[in-house]
């Protein structure tokens, strides 16, 4: 029994010690593929029994991460907040009321919770309660926003890949955290006029991956005609047709996403990443350890403060109630960092931020590829060739602000771990799936032929120098280095023996 139990043990900690992704894996094979595998110097039941252990404790990091329940009927749920009972139980009004009260029942919740509940909590989420796009009233803009030439430049990208890949005749674009459906809307108009001139018609379908039913009104607005209503189907999905005619279904969650062996995909995620609840650790003399969000008046706060992402310009809003402080013990997270060979050797003091979300929509948007077919675009601010440190920070009405003021009625957005995502998608695809980029946007619009479009419609204006100006002031915006075209990223996956894409 003592043997079985160290051999247990030594077993759970070697197949802990790869990343939380590949262990996803390990879970996700099949139980034949289980038999066939070598156990080493393990009995079959020694490895069942760690799989067992392993299992466990994924499925609690994982309701951590993501929650226990289907998004669409519980979003903003916290299975991990005790609720009150009812003789103590207040109004809960804001999400600040919310977070002051559970902090105060359970201690400081970690800062992904806190970031979940701001961005998609059902009732007062950022994303899940307005349109922050909006010309008017709305906190920030993105490149489909600032030209047309964007998705446009999109469309004559997946025109070329389709091309490329024998031009299937059945194909499905899906975009994760479509905004306003400005980008599907210019990249579909687009292939769409391509794709008339081909011989033999191609079926093509649209799956938008949209937390918010704000938003995802505004998509059908934008993309369908009034003829097509905004239907909704008994599994609580959206569904329509485009004004091109193209079936368009809406669902609230990449699990909910339906494939057939048939479709290539083609995948979109712009400015999708970076809106994702991120995770925050601190490497002490003790190990790492987890960032929390703490309330500082309640009486029991007895943790120090400390520093947000620093300020490009001070202004009041970084004065909050609540703020980040380092779990005094391990948490069930601590062991992503601890086991993970990237963060292990990090020097004491290291602070690092891991998005487990942005895993999880990877290893799905990977698993819709197929044999040399599809692609996945990924257009996004982050980091390469480091790790991103303490880059959280909140947007308020064109302003960057403390991500701890006001929640729920401020963006949150952490930079994008672009090296992660190459690393996870080769270890997930073992080596099967191809990486190009991550490019400067800048870099990636000029090789597509931005510059001719340019021209062109600047040649068509002739006689507005208004519009001429709004064009190439467009133009310096979306491709300068010192603007968005130097500080966003185009990276690029394919199935391999795909051929090159063009832009990299
Ligand atoms: C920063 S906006 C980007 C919008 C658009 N792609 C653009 O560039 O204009 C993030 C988008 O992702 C959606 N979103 C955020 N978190 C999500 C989640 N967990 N699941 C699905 N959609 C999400 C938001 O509602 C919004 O549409």
């Amino acid at each position: 029994m003592l043997q079985l139990y160290k051999g247990t043990t030594r077993l759970y900690s070697r197949v802990l010690s790869r990343q939380f992704s590949n262990t996803c894996l390990l879970l996700n094979e099949k139980k034949e593929d289980i038999n066939k595998s070598n156990y080493g110097q393990f009995t079959k039941q020694e490895f069942e029994n760690a799989r067992t252990i392993i299992k466990e404790q994924i499925a609690r990091l994982e309701s951590e991460i993501k929650g226990e329940s289907n998004i669409r009927s519980k979003l903003g749920s916290m299975p991990q907040f005790p609720s009150p009972s009812k003789s103590t139980a207040r109004k809960v009004d804001t999400l600040t009321d919310l977070f002051a009260q559970t902090i105060q029942l359970t201690g400081p919740i970690p800062l992904s919770a806190y970031m979940r509940q701001c961005l998609t909590h059902s009732e007062m989420g950022y994303y899940t309660t307005r349109d922050p796009l909006d010309l008017r009233g709305g906190d920030f803009i993105t490149s489909p926003e600032i030209s047309s030439v964007f998705g446009e430049m999109l469309g004559v990208w997946y025109f070329t890949v389709w091309q490329s890949q024998g031009s299937p005749g059945k194909i499905r674009f899906v975009e994760f955290g479509p905004g306003r459906g400005t980008l599907m809307y210019d990249t579909l108009r687009t292939f769409n006029r391509f794709i008339a001139k081909a011989s033999t018609p191609v079926d093509i379908e649209i799956t938008m991956i949209e937390a918010s039913d704000v938003l995802r009104r505004e998509q059908w607005k934008l993309l369908c005609d009034e003829k097509h209503e905004f239907e909704t189907t008994t599994e609580g999905f959206n569904k329509s047709t485009t004004q091109w005619g193209n079936a368009i279904k809406w669902v609230y969650t990449e699990k909910d996403i339906v494939d057939d062996e048939a479709t290539a995909n083609y995948i979109i995620a712009h400015e999708f990443f970076d809106a994702l609840p991120i995770k925050s650790f601190t490497k002490t003399e003790a190990g790492w350890r987890e960032l929390m969000v703490e309330h500082t008046p309640t009486v029991t706060n007895t943790q120090p403060k400390l520093a947000t992402t620093e300020p490009v310009e001070k202004n009041d809003l970084f004065e909050t109630e609540f703020h980040l402080t380092v779990s005094q013990k391990e948490t069930p997270s601590s062991m992503i960092p601890a086991l993970s060979p990237r963060y292990r050797d990090l020097a004491q003091g290291s602070r690092i931020e891991i998005c487990p979300d942005a895993e999880l929509f990877l290893m799905k948007m990977i698993q819709l590829l197929k044999p040399k077919l599809g692609a996945v675009m990924i257009m996004d601010y982050g980091v390469v060739d480091s790790i991103p440190e303490n880059s959280l920070r909140g947007i308020y009405k064109h302003k960057f602000v403390s991500p701890f003021i006001k929640p729920g009625e401020v963006d949150l957005s952490a930079d994008v771990d672009f090296d992660n995502l190459v690393n996870i998608s080769k270890q997930a695809s073992q080596g099967k799936i191809i990486n190009y980029g991550p490019v400067d946007q800048g870099d990636w619009l000029h090789n597509i032929g931005v510059g001719y479009r340019i021209d062109q419609l600047i040649k068509q204006n002739e006689s507005n120098p208004d519009v001429q100006d709004k064009i190439y002031g467009a133009y310096r915006r979306l491709t300068d280095k010192d603007q968005m075209g130097g500080v966003y990223k185009f990276l690029t996956l394919m199935p391999e023996g795909s051929e090159k894409p063009i832009g990299f």
